[in-house]
């Protein structure tokens, strides 16, 4: 049998969806600012998609009839739309679920698929047919109807043109396996399993999608290690918070092209990976309270978009390189609660984004001296030194306990690192023109664990 391959090329243009529900046209998400809480008129983004190949899951071709004139069998059955099959999945997955707060008291025979509670339609690529594109479960609290956790199988695996699932605060779990045809659906971008019941290890399958751009899966139950392939894809914004993954991060962190990125609350250790200072990307980067130790890598000066940057409550010791005082664009730097000693750089108090209402919290280390800059931040309350081992400072450790651990403090290898300034730092001399005041972060929302939106 000859196989037809047929080279098709759809341009699927995604819209942002909040604002496109209204027409009920083409409206996807590109929702990182929809889960970021970014002003989405403004930020709206057209995202085009162009793949090749006949991969689309188009209909079944119709099979020749046979060359029998005797007999003429039935024209077969219309085959279902995509709306249909969708619709089918969606009302089959309503008879299973318990449904505290009537999220779907809408998808009844009576409502047009596109109407039903959290669909979103769209128009299929190089088509004139609708499809459901995305499905928003945020809030509903589903369970089955005995209260057990529900599976992802079924439903989002089931509707293969979605191009995001969004259920956070929900009792979906993998019970059931993972929802492994999502891998293959050619718009799958966003996935959002946060505040669920997901446990076992980390879920290679749901980074095998080459176009998912998004993944949510903070505040569940994943242990282990992080699958170190997560850092070889494409993805914008990784939240994986408050789970109870282990384990290091490994040498190819920096490979991530990510902007917004979440480990904080878990339980990862040794030390952190100096590849970190060549992500080119990272924006905001939260890794408070885990395990890790060592001593910062002087690599992290080179984050030059970097804007929140905090590794508080950790074990990480040794002081801090000289190479901060060149992060340009940090404004909220938190190190606190961790081992650190030494001196304040002064080229730290000197950055500008820090100086314009900024914060700089050392709170609860062992530095024992600041930089002559970092008076006037601790007057302005930008910085916070309390709880450290420097003199004529109230709010300090006191001096038993900073000479203890001076007396047994670890050094750090690789000494010399720690004095290199890879930036001309004239920051005193360039700000005649006062910087933007700091935008409000937009990964701290990430650490609670409603939905990022609203
Ligand atoms: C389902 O999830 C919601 C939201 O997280 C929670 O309030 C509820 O107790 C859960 N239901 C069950 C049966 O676990
Ligand atoms: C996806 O996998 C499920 C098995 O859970 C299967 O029943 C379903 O038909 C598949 N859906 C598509 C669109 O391939
Ligand atoms: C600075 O950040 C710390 C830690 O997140 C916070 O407790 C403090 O309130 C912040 N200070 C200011 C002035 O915003």
């Amino acid at each position: 049998m000859a196989r037809k391959t047929k080279s098709i090329f759809f341009t699927f243009l995604l819209c942002s969806w909040v604002v496109v529900v209204v027409a009920q046209e083409v409206a996807i998400a590109k929702s990182e600012s929809e889960a970021l809480g970014e002003p989405e008129l403004e930020k709206r983004e057209t995202l085009e998609i162009i793949i090749g190949g006949g991969g689309g899951g188009g209909y079944p071709a119709p099979s020749p009839s046979p060359s029998s004139p005797a007999y003429c069998p039935p024209p077969p059955p219309k085959p279902l739309s995509r709306l249909e099959k969708a619709r089918r999945v969606l009302l089959k997955f309503k008879t299973l679920i318990y449904d505290p707060d009537c999220y779907t008291q809408s998808w009844n025979e009576n409502t047009d698929t596109c109407d039903f509670n959290g669909v979103r339609c769209a128009t299929y690529p190089n088509s004139e047919e609708k499809a459901v594109a995305g499905l928003d479960l945020n809030g509903a609290k589903l369970s089955t109807k005995d209260g057990c956790n529900l599976p992802l199988t079924g439903l989002v695996d089931s509707i293969p043109e979605l191009t995001f699932f969004h259920v956070n605060s929900n009792n979906f779990s993998f019970t059931g396996g993972f929802p492994n045809n999502i891998t293959t659906f050619p718009f799958f971008f966003e996935l959002d399993l946060s505040n669920n019941k997901v446990s076992g290890q980390f879920p290679t399958q749901a980074i095998q999608n080459n176009q998912l751009v998004f993944l949510d899966l903070r505040f569940n139950q994943l242990t282990g290690p992080i699958d170190p392939k997560l850092f070889q894809r494409d993805l914008d914004v990784i939240f994986v918070n408050d789970n109870q993954f282990t384990g290091c991060l490994p040498e190819n962190f920096g490979s991530t092209p990510a902007r917004y990125l979440t480990f904080a609350n878990n339980r990862l250790s040794g030390s952190l990976p100096k590849s970190l200072g060549y992500a080119p990307s990272l924006t905001e980067v939260l890794f408070l309270g885990n395990h890790f130790e060592g001593c910062l890598p002087f690599e992290i000066g080179y984050l030059k978009k970097v804007v929140v940057f905090d590794v508080s409550k950790n074990l990480l010791t040794g002081p801090i390189p000289l190479s901060f005082g060149c992060l340009k664009s940090i404004q909220f730097l938190n190190l606190a609660q961790n081992k650190l000693y030494g001196c304040v750089p002064d080229n730290l108090c000197q950055i500008p984004s820090i100086r314009n209402n900024g914060n700089l919290s050392l709170a609860d280390n062992y530095f024992k001296e600041i930089g002559p800059s970092c008076w006037s931040l601790i007057k302005s309350k930008v910085l916070d030194v309390s709880r450290n081992c420097i003199p004529g400072l109230p709010d300090q450790k006191s001096p038993k306990e900073c000479y203890q651990f001076y007396k047994t403090k670890k050094t750090c290898p690789n000494q010399n690192s720690f004095y290199y300034v890879p930036c001309k730092s004239h920051w005193g001399t360039q700000s005649n023109k006062p910087p933007a005041p700091p935008s409000e972060p937009v990964t701290y929302n990430a650490l609670k664990p409603h939905r990022l939106r609203l």
